[in-house]
């Protein structure tokens, strides 16, 4: 089994990235630490509960920070709703956050299990440059970290030079690019390139007509309509689960090797600026299998 820890700022996206996670047998979840992001540290903790207990699961969850490094927080709920699920809910988790900090459990994790431990990163870096701050050599004892970050070779989402999770936390971002720890990031350019769900791929998850299912749709409604509004397409691009995705089986994905820098300021502030080198210890995704997203991201749902 492989052990994982999922960083993540828990909304609609990574509601499912969570889901396809707990239902995938090769995963033992370790714990899930929480970081500001599309909604505050509080609602992203409790959506990260709520989304565990529904899948039946009871995954330790620890809360980490609260806002980025070195600026204020800035959400997405004009995209993911006032509560980072679509505002469907109420969504109320009955168990609570766990006492230890996001960064100090990590650390510890690391700690009990070198080397084995991947971590996927579905939201700003904030818990991850923190554990490196911390502690830089157990930081070392990371097997693989998995980001979904970065424009890649394409265009922002949230300027149209930067994409959300670096934006927020650009600083982070540059401190974690910066180890030599092994990277696979997972930028903007692929999801919008093989990890959207266009009005055929919806109704075919529709037929599945489960409560996890009917969860993971439901909460994607807001963003659809606001996709129909301001692109007047009928589609989403569901980034965390493709990262997840390629994280759970990335046997058809296409790297390029490179260092990346991150732009910390001004108009560019956030944007990934990259030199492709075989000496890279990044490994930037290119290519996903948009078909081998789609199977795991249906046969999670089924389960
Ligand atoms: O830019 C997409 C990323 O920002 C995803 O992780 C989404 O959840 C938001 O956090
Ligand atoms: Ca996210």
């Amino acid at each position: 089994m492989r052990k994982i820890i999922i960083d993540t700022d828990t909304a609609t996206d990574d509601a499912i990235a969570i889901i396809m996670a707990l239902k995938c047998k090769d995963f033992n979840v370790l714990g899930i630490t929480t970081v500001a992001g599309n909604v505050n540290i509080v609602q992203a903790s409790s959506n990260a509960l709520y989304t565990s207990e529904l899948c039946g699961f009871k995954i330790p969850v620890y809360q980490g920070a609260s806002s980025p490094l070195k600026r204020k927080l800035e959400t997405s709920k004009f995209f993911h709703g006032k509560d980072g699920l679509g505002d469907t809910g109420p969504y109320k988790p009955k168990s609570k956050i766990r006492k230890s900090y996001a960064a100090d459990r990590i650390i510890s994790f690391l700690k009990k299990n070198p080397n084995e431990i991947e971590i996927i990163a579905i939201g700003p870096l904030t818990n991850i440059a923190e554990v490196y701050k911390k502690d830089p050599k157990s930081f070392k004892l990371i097997k693989n970290l998995y980001i979904m970050g970065g424009i890649g070779e394409g265009k922002g989402n949230i300027t149209e030079f930067a994409e959300f999770n670096f934006w927020v936390d650009p600083d982070a971002a540059d401190i974690v690019l910066n180890t030599t720890i092994n990277i696979k990031v997972i930028a903007w350019d692929v999801t919008q390139l093989y990890g959207f769900l266009n009005q055929e791929n919806f109704a075919e998850l529709q037929k599945i007509n489960n409560k996890i299912s009917n969860f993971a749709l439901n909460i994607q409604r807001r963003g659809l309509k606001y996709y129909q509004k301001k692109y007047k397409e009928n589609k989403i691009d569901l980034a965390d689960p493709l990262a997840m995705a390629v994280m759970i089986d990335d046997s058809e994905t296409l790297y390029k090797k490179c260092k990346i820098k991150i732009i910390l300021d001004g108009e560019k502030r956030g944007r990934d600026t990259y030199k492709f080198t075989d000496s890279g210890n990044i490994k930037l995704a290119t290519q996903v299998s948009r078909s081998n997203f789609l199977k795991i991201l249906k046969s999670s749902l089924e389960k």
